[in-house]
């Protein structure tokens, strides 16, 4: 399991007691680190890695958890990296791959963070867990908790796609729908976080955050140490990016990968706080109110991240890409079509923004590019109801159905 080193602000170099609990920097409010310490990592370790069951925890050491017994898992972890080759031609890659996280056990990227804020949850003896969520968050709550034997609270707008409340629900939490944009659940989670003092699953828990340092290590090993010029995440608060960063850099610690992919924010045009101030040269997003977006799931005006994940593109030479729905949906269809992989739009904007970087010759076809797509397209089907052809419906009849076919070949 992993060493702490310690709990660290990394704007103000504030240090914080590791039984503090998972909020924000007392000082200056930024989002703390968790620094685990890699001296304690045997520099020989990584063929051991590959042996071990699939799964995220092979990865323990990297994570900030110290009791094995703590640990709350559903087999999260290990997603295919999927070479793309029909959807590659289809925007100019040659080496497209799909990093697909809709295979997750409750169907989106949350559970790589998730897994690790309940098992820390455990090790504290926490007995309740909360979280605001856009609704994938929501959902990976409350399965993880079920599993726990926690109480959760989960906190949506109420405009959330019906099938994430559901799921939520059906894991037994106590869910809340809340009015108002995101930004306003947010600020009600953090209001109640401090009133009733439950556990705090949000973006400022620095345990949940280094699950997704799991995105740089399974890559790593998938391409069999390559490092692609390019990884390119769906943000809301940020951490995807950050994460993917922060696993990169320690491997690159430990001798075990030689160089950074080139890191890219890629968010809706309603939403894009993260874009506009790396489109200002600014250091910190500028909170925004979203418009409305078929990216409900990365709809959020201030992210918590934002600011590191620009240090990550800064430090790596990378983009940030907004993207209009329009080609958010385009690149929904594309997944679904040329790679058998069915995303909620949100997902889709990774590719969205790769093929706009490569339609501006930014990236070359010859790059190898990792696109993370991050939650099933079942979660929020309407947009792709919305846009398919009106359903055949015959009787059983093949003549009925050759009918068809004549009209409409395949
Ligand atoms: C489907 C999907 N993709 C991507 C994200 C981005 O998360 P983050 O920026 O925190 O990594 C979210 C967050 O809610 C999401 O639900």
């Amino acid at each position: 399991m992993g060493t702490v080193a310690r709990i660290r602000c990394p704007r103000c170099d504030e240090s914080v007691d590791r039984a503090a609990p998972p909020v924000g920097c007392p000082r200056c409010r930024g989002v703390l680190d968790a620094e685990v310490d890699l001296s304690q990592i045997a520099r020989g370790l990584a063929p051991e890695i590959r042996r071990r069951p699939r799964g995220l925890w092979r990865w323990r050491e990297f994570l900030p958890i110290a009791d094995p017994g703590a640990v709350v898992t559903l087999g999260e972890g290990d997603t295919p990296l999927v070479p793309a080759r029909r959807l590659g031609a289809e925007i100019g890659l040659e080496r497209l791959y799909i990093k697909n996280d809709t295979v997750l056990p409750t169907g989106s990227l949350k559970d790589r963070s998730v897994t690790v804020a309940l098992s820390h949850a455990r090790e504290v003896k926490a007995t309740t867990v909360a979280v605001s969520s856009t609704g994938n968050h929501a959902a990976s709550v409350a399965a993880y908790a079920a599993a726990a034997g926690l109480k959760a609270i989960v906190m949506v707008p109420a405009s959330t796609a019906a099938a994430k409340v559901v799921q939520a629900r059906a894991h037994g939490a106590c869910v809340v729908a809340v009015r108002g944009p995101f930004d306003r659940t947010a600020a009600l989670c953090r209001e109640a976080l401090a009133a009733f003092g439950w556990y705090s699953c949000l973006s400022t828990n620095p345990w949940r955050n280094e699950g997704k340092k799991s995105y740089a290590f399974e890559t790593w090993e998938q391409l069999d140490g390559e490092v692609p010029a390019w990884m390119i995440h769906p943000i809301a608060g940020g951490l995807g990016v950050a994460a993917t960063w922060k696993g990169w850099r320690e491997l690159n610690a430990l001798g075990w990968a030689r160089g950074m992919p080139r890191l890219v924010v890629a968010q809706a045009a309603a939403a894009a706080p993260i874009v506009r101030a790396w489109e200002a040269g600014v250091p910190d997003p500028v909170p925004v109110t979203p418009a409305e977006t078929v990216a409900e799931s990365i709809a959020v005006g201030s992210p918590s991240l934002g600011g590191r994940a620009l240090d990550a593109l800064r430090a790596t030479g990378g983009a940030a890409v907004a993207c209009a729905d329009a080609e958010i949906l385009v690149a929904q269809a594309r997944l679904a079509r040329f790679a058998g992989i069915f995303c909620e739009p949100a997902a889709a904007t990774s590719l969205a923004a790769a093929a706009a970087l490569a339609g501006q010759g930014r990236i070359r076809p010859q790059d190898l590019v990792v696109c993370t797509v991050t939650g099933h397209g079942l979660k929020q089907p309407a947009d792709a109801a919305a846009r398919a052809e009106p359903l055949l419906t015959i009787d059983p009849s093949l003549s009925e159905l050759e009918g068809h076919l004549r009209r409409n070949p395949l």
